[in-house]
């Protein structure tokens, strides 16, 4: 594995980082259970994954707290958050605490490295800072937590409002941001100001449905070609991105989003969410591996650097119980 260090949490933490949410919740969204999802945390820690993000919301933390159980405590970095209603609604100091307490009570630990505020709209943020995190300060100076983070609601945020103002804060120790070969705007408008300010980074939305659900990156750049965003030969072929595939390039599309987004400068850690042993496994490969040839790296500029916004959809099934 390779580490890097969460901004100025200076916390060791390895580049692959497993969410424990998303479309999969470790499987427990697609049908699987707890020895499934334990094995999933096991087998990643065992490929030497040490970051884990969970929520209150995902339903994850007390099967993620079982699992670390194999392992010293302070050898993971676990990272969840206050549910949605704290980082969105007027929220009541109380409420957030009795969140908090009832996290740790689920991941049965005595503390947890990074505390998030879930998913907070631009509109909420002037709350957020000004009424939840001093709350929350206080807590952690009571050795709850031991770092505050923030998270942006990707899809609704497109301009990354939330984390751009966030970053020059200096409350919010580690931001999660949305970024991906379709979504390249937080390049500008996030990693500029997170690495001046020192603020760890954990990178979501590599992979979502776009280029994880056979035909909806076809259908994706049909649309794009449409409105008149992408040129109309992309949408064209059975294979848009099949130019990043070849000897000396990536080894699949997948393999090229995890890529390109492992070696942005001011990306710390990547997150993926799985309920696959073998997508854990080629996942962590694909981030170990060097950057994209440049060439690649630049079409991909040339061909989709103004969009916004693409490929942060979500789930196509109904049965999936979507928790992001
Ligand atoms: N606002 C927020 O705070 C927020 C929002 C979104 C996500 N997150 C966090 O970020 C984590 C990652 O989220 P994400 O949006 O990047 O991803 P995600 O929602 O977990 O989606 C990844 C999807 O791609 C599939 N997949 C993964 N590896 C694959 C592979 N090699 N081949 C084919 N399919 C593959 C997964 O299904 P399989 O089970 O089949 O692998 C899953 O459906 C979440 O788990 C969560 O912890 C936070």
């Amino acid at each position: 594995m390779h580490c890097t260090t969460l901004g100025r949490t200076g916390m060791k933490v390895s580049v692959a980082g497993l969410g424990c949410g998303g479309f999969s919740r470790l499987g427990l969204g697609t049908g699987g259970g707890e020895a499934g999802a334990i094995a999933i945390v096991r087998q990643a820690i065992e490929l030497g994954v040490n970051l884990f993000d969970t929520a209150a919301a995902y339903g994850t933390e007390e099967v993620l707290g079982k699992a670390i159980k194999s392992v010293p405590r302070d050898s993971v970095v676990i990272c969840t958050k206050a549910p949605f209603s704290w980082s969105s609604g007027r929220a009541d100091p109380v409420g957030i605490v009795a969140s908090l307490d009832g996290s740790l009570r689920q991941l049965d630990t005595d503390y947890i490295d990074v505390y998030q505020l879930h998913g907070v709209p631009p509109a909420n943020y002037a709350h957020a800072l000004e009424h939840l995190a001093p709350v929350l300060l206080r807590e952690r100076d009571k050795g709850k937590f031991r770092f505050l983070g923030i998270t942006e609601t990707a899809p609704h945020d497109l301009q990354h409002e939330t984390l751009h103002r966030a970053a020059r804060d200096g409350v919010w120790d580690v931001s999660m941001v949305g970024f991906s070969m379709m979504h390249q705007n937080a390049r500008e408008r996030v990693f500029l100001l997170t690495r001046k300010h020192g603020v760890g980074t954990l990178l979501m939305f590599a992979v979502r449905n776009i280029f994880s659900q056979p035909g909806r990156l076809t259908a994706t750049m049909r649309g794009l070609a449409a409105a008149g965003e992408i040129s109309a030969a992309l949408a064209e072929s059975d294979d848009p991105l099949g130019f990043l595939v070849h000897e000396g390039g990536a080894s699949s599309v997948i393999d090229a989003a995890y890529r390109y987004v492992r070696h942005e400068p001011g990306v710390d850690t990547v997150l993926f969410g799985t309920g696959s042993l073998a997508h854990l496994e080629t996942n962590i490969a694909s981030l170990l591996k060097p950057p994209l040839p440049e060439a690649d790296h630049r079409r991909l500029g040339e061909l989709f650097g103004r969009l916004v916004g693409v490929g942060l959809d979500a789930p196509h099934l109904s049965s999936v119980r979507a928790k992001n």
